[in-house]
């Protein structure tokens, strides 16, 4: 994983987010097992729950052009934070469906310079005992 790359287009990207009301510029970068990356940034609404936040702009593009929860290898995130940033609660469930659990997490921020100021986490950890698909089963309908 080249993370000084990562990060060079990471906060690249985060310019476009769409924040008229948080002013909170995030960026996901999905990685391909192909290496391919798919892109995502917040955007906001003024009806504010209609937002949708970085990492699911980025995780919904990638199924979208076809790809399959094994094709991803990793997903890479900046926030605008001077602290470390965090996924919020939707995007772990979001990622606990369409990534693998074993798959990592790179999270970063502004003040990310190169590897060591980038936390590794998988979504395993994001999301223990995650409702999942098969929560759904063995309800008799
Ligand atoms: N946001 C994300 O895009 N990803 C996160 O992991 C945390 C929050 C966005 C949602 C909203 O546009 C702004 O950050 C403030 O919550």
């Amino acid at each position: 994983m080249n993370f000084q790359e990562l990060l060079n287009k990471a906060k690249k990207l985060q310019t476009n987010a769409y924040v008229p009301y948080s002013n909170f510029r995030v960026a996901a970068i999905v990685i391909l097992k192909d290496k391919k990356e798919v892109t995502g940034v917040n955007v906001e609404n003024a009806s504010f729950p209609a937002t949708i936040c970085a990492e699911r702009t980025a995780l919904t593009q990638v199924i979208t052009l076809g790809y399959q929860k094994d094709d991803i290898e990793a997903l890479f995130l900046i926030t605008d934070s001077n602290s470390l940033g965090s996924p919020c609660g939707i995007c772990r469930q979001f990622m606990a469906e369409v990534m693998p659990m074993t798959a990592k997490v790179y999270i970063s921020n502004i003040n990310s310079k190169d590897e060591k100021d980038i936390k590794i986490v998988k979504v395993q950890d994001l999301l223990p005992f995650a409702f999942i698909s098969e929560s759904l089963k063995g309800n008799n309908k």
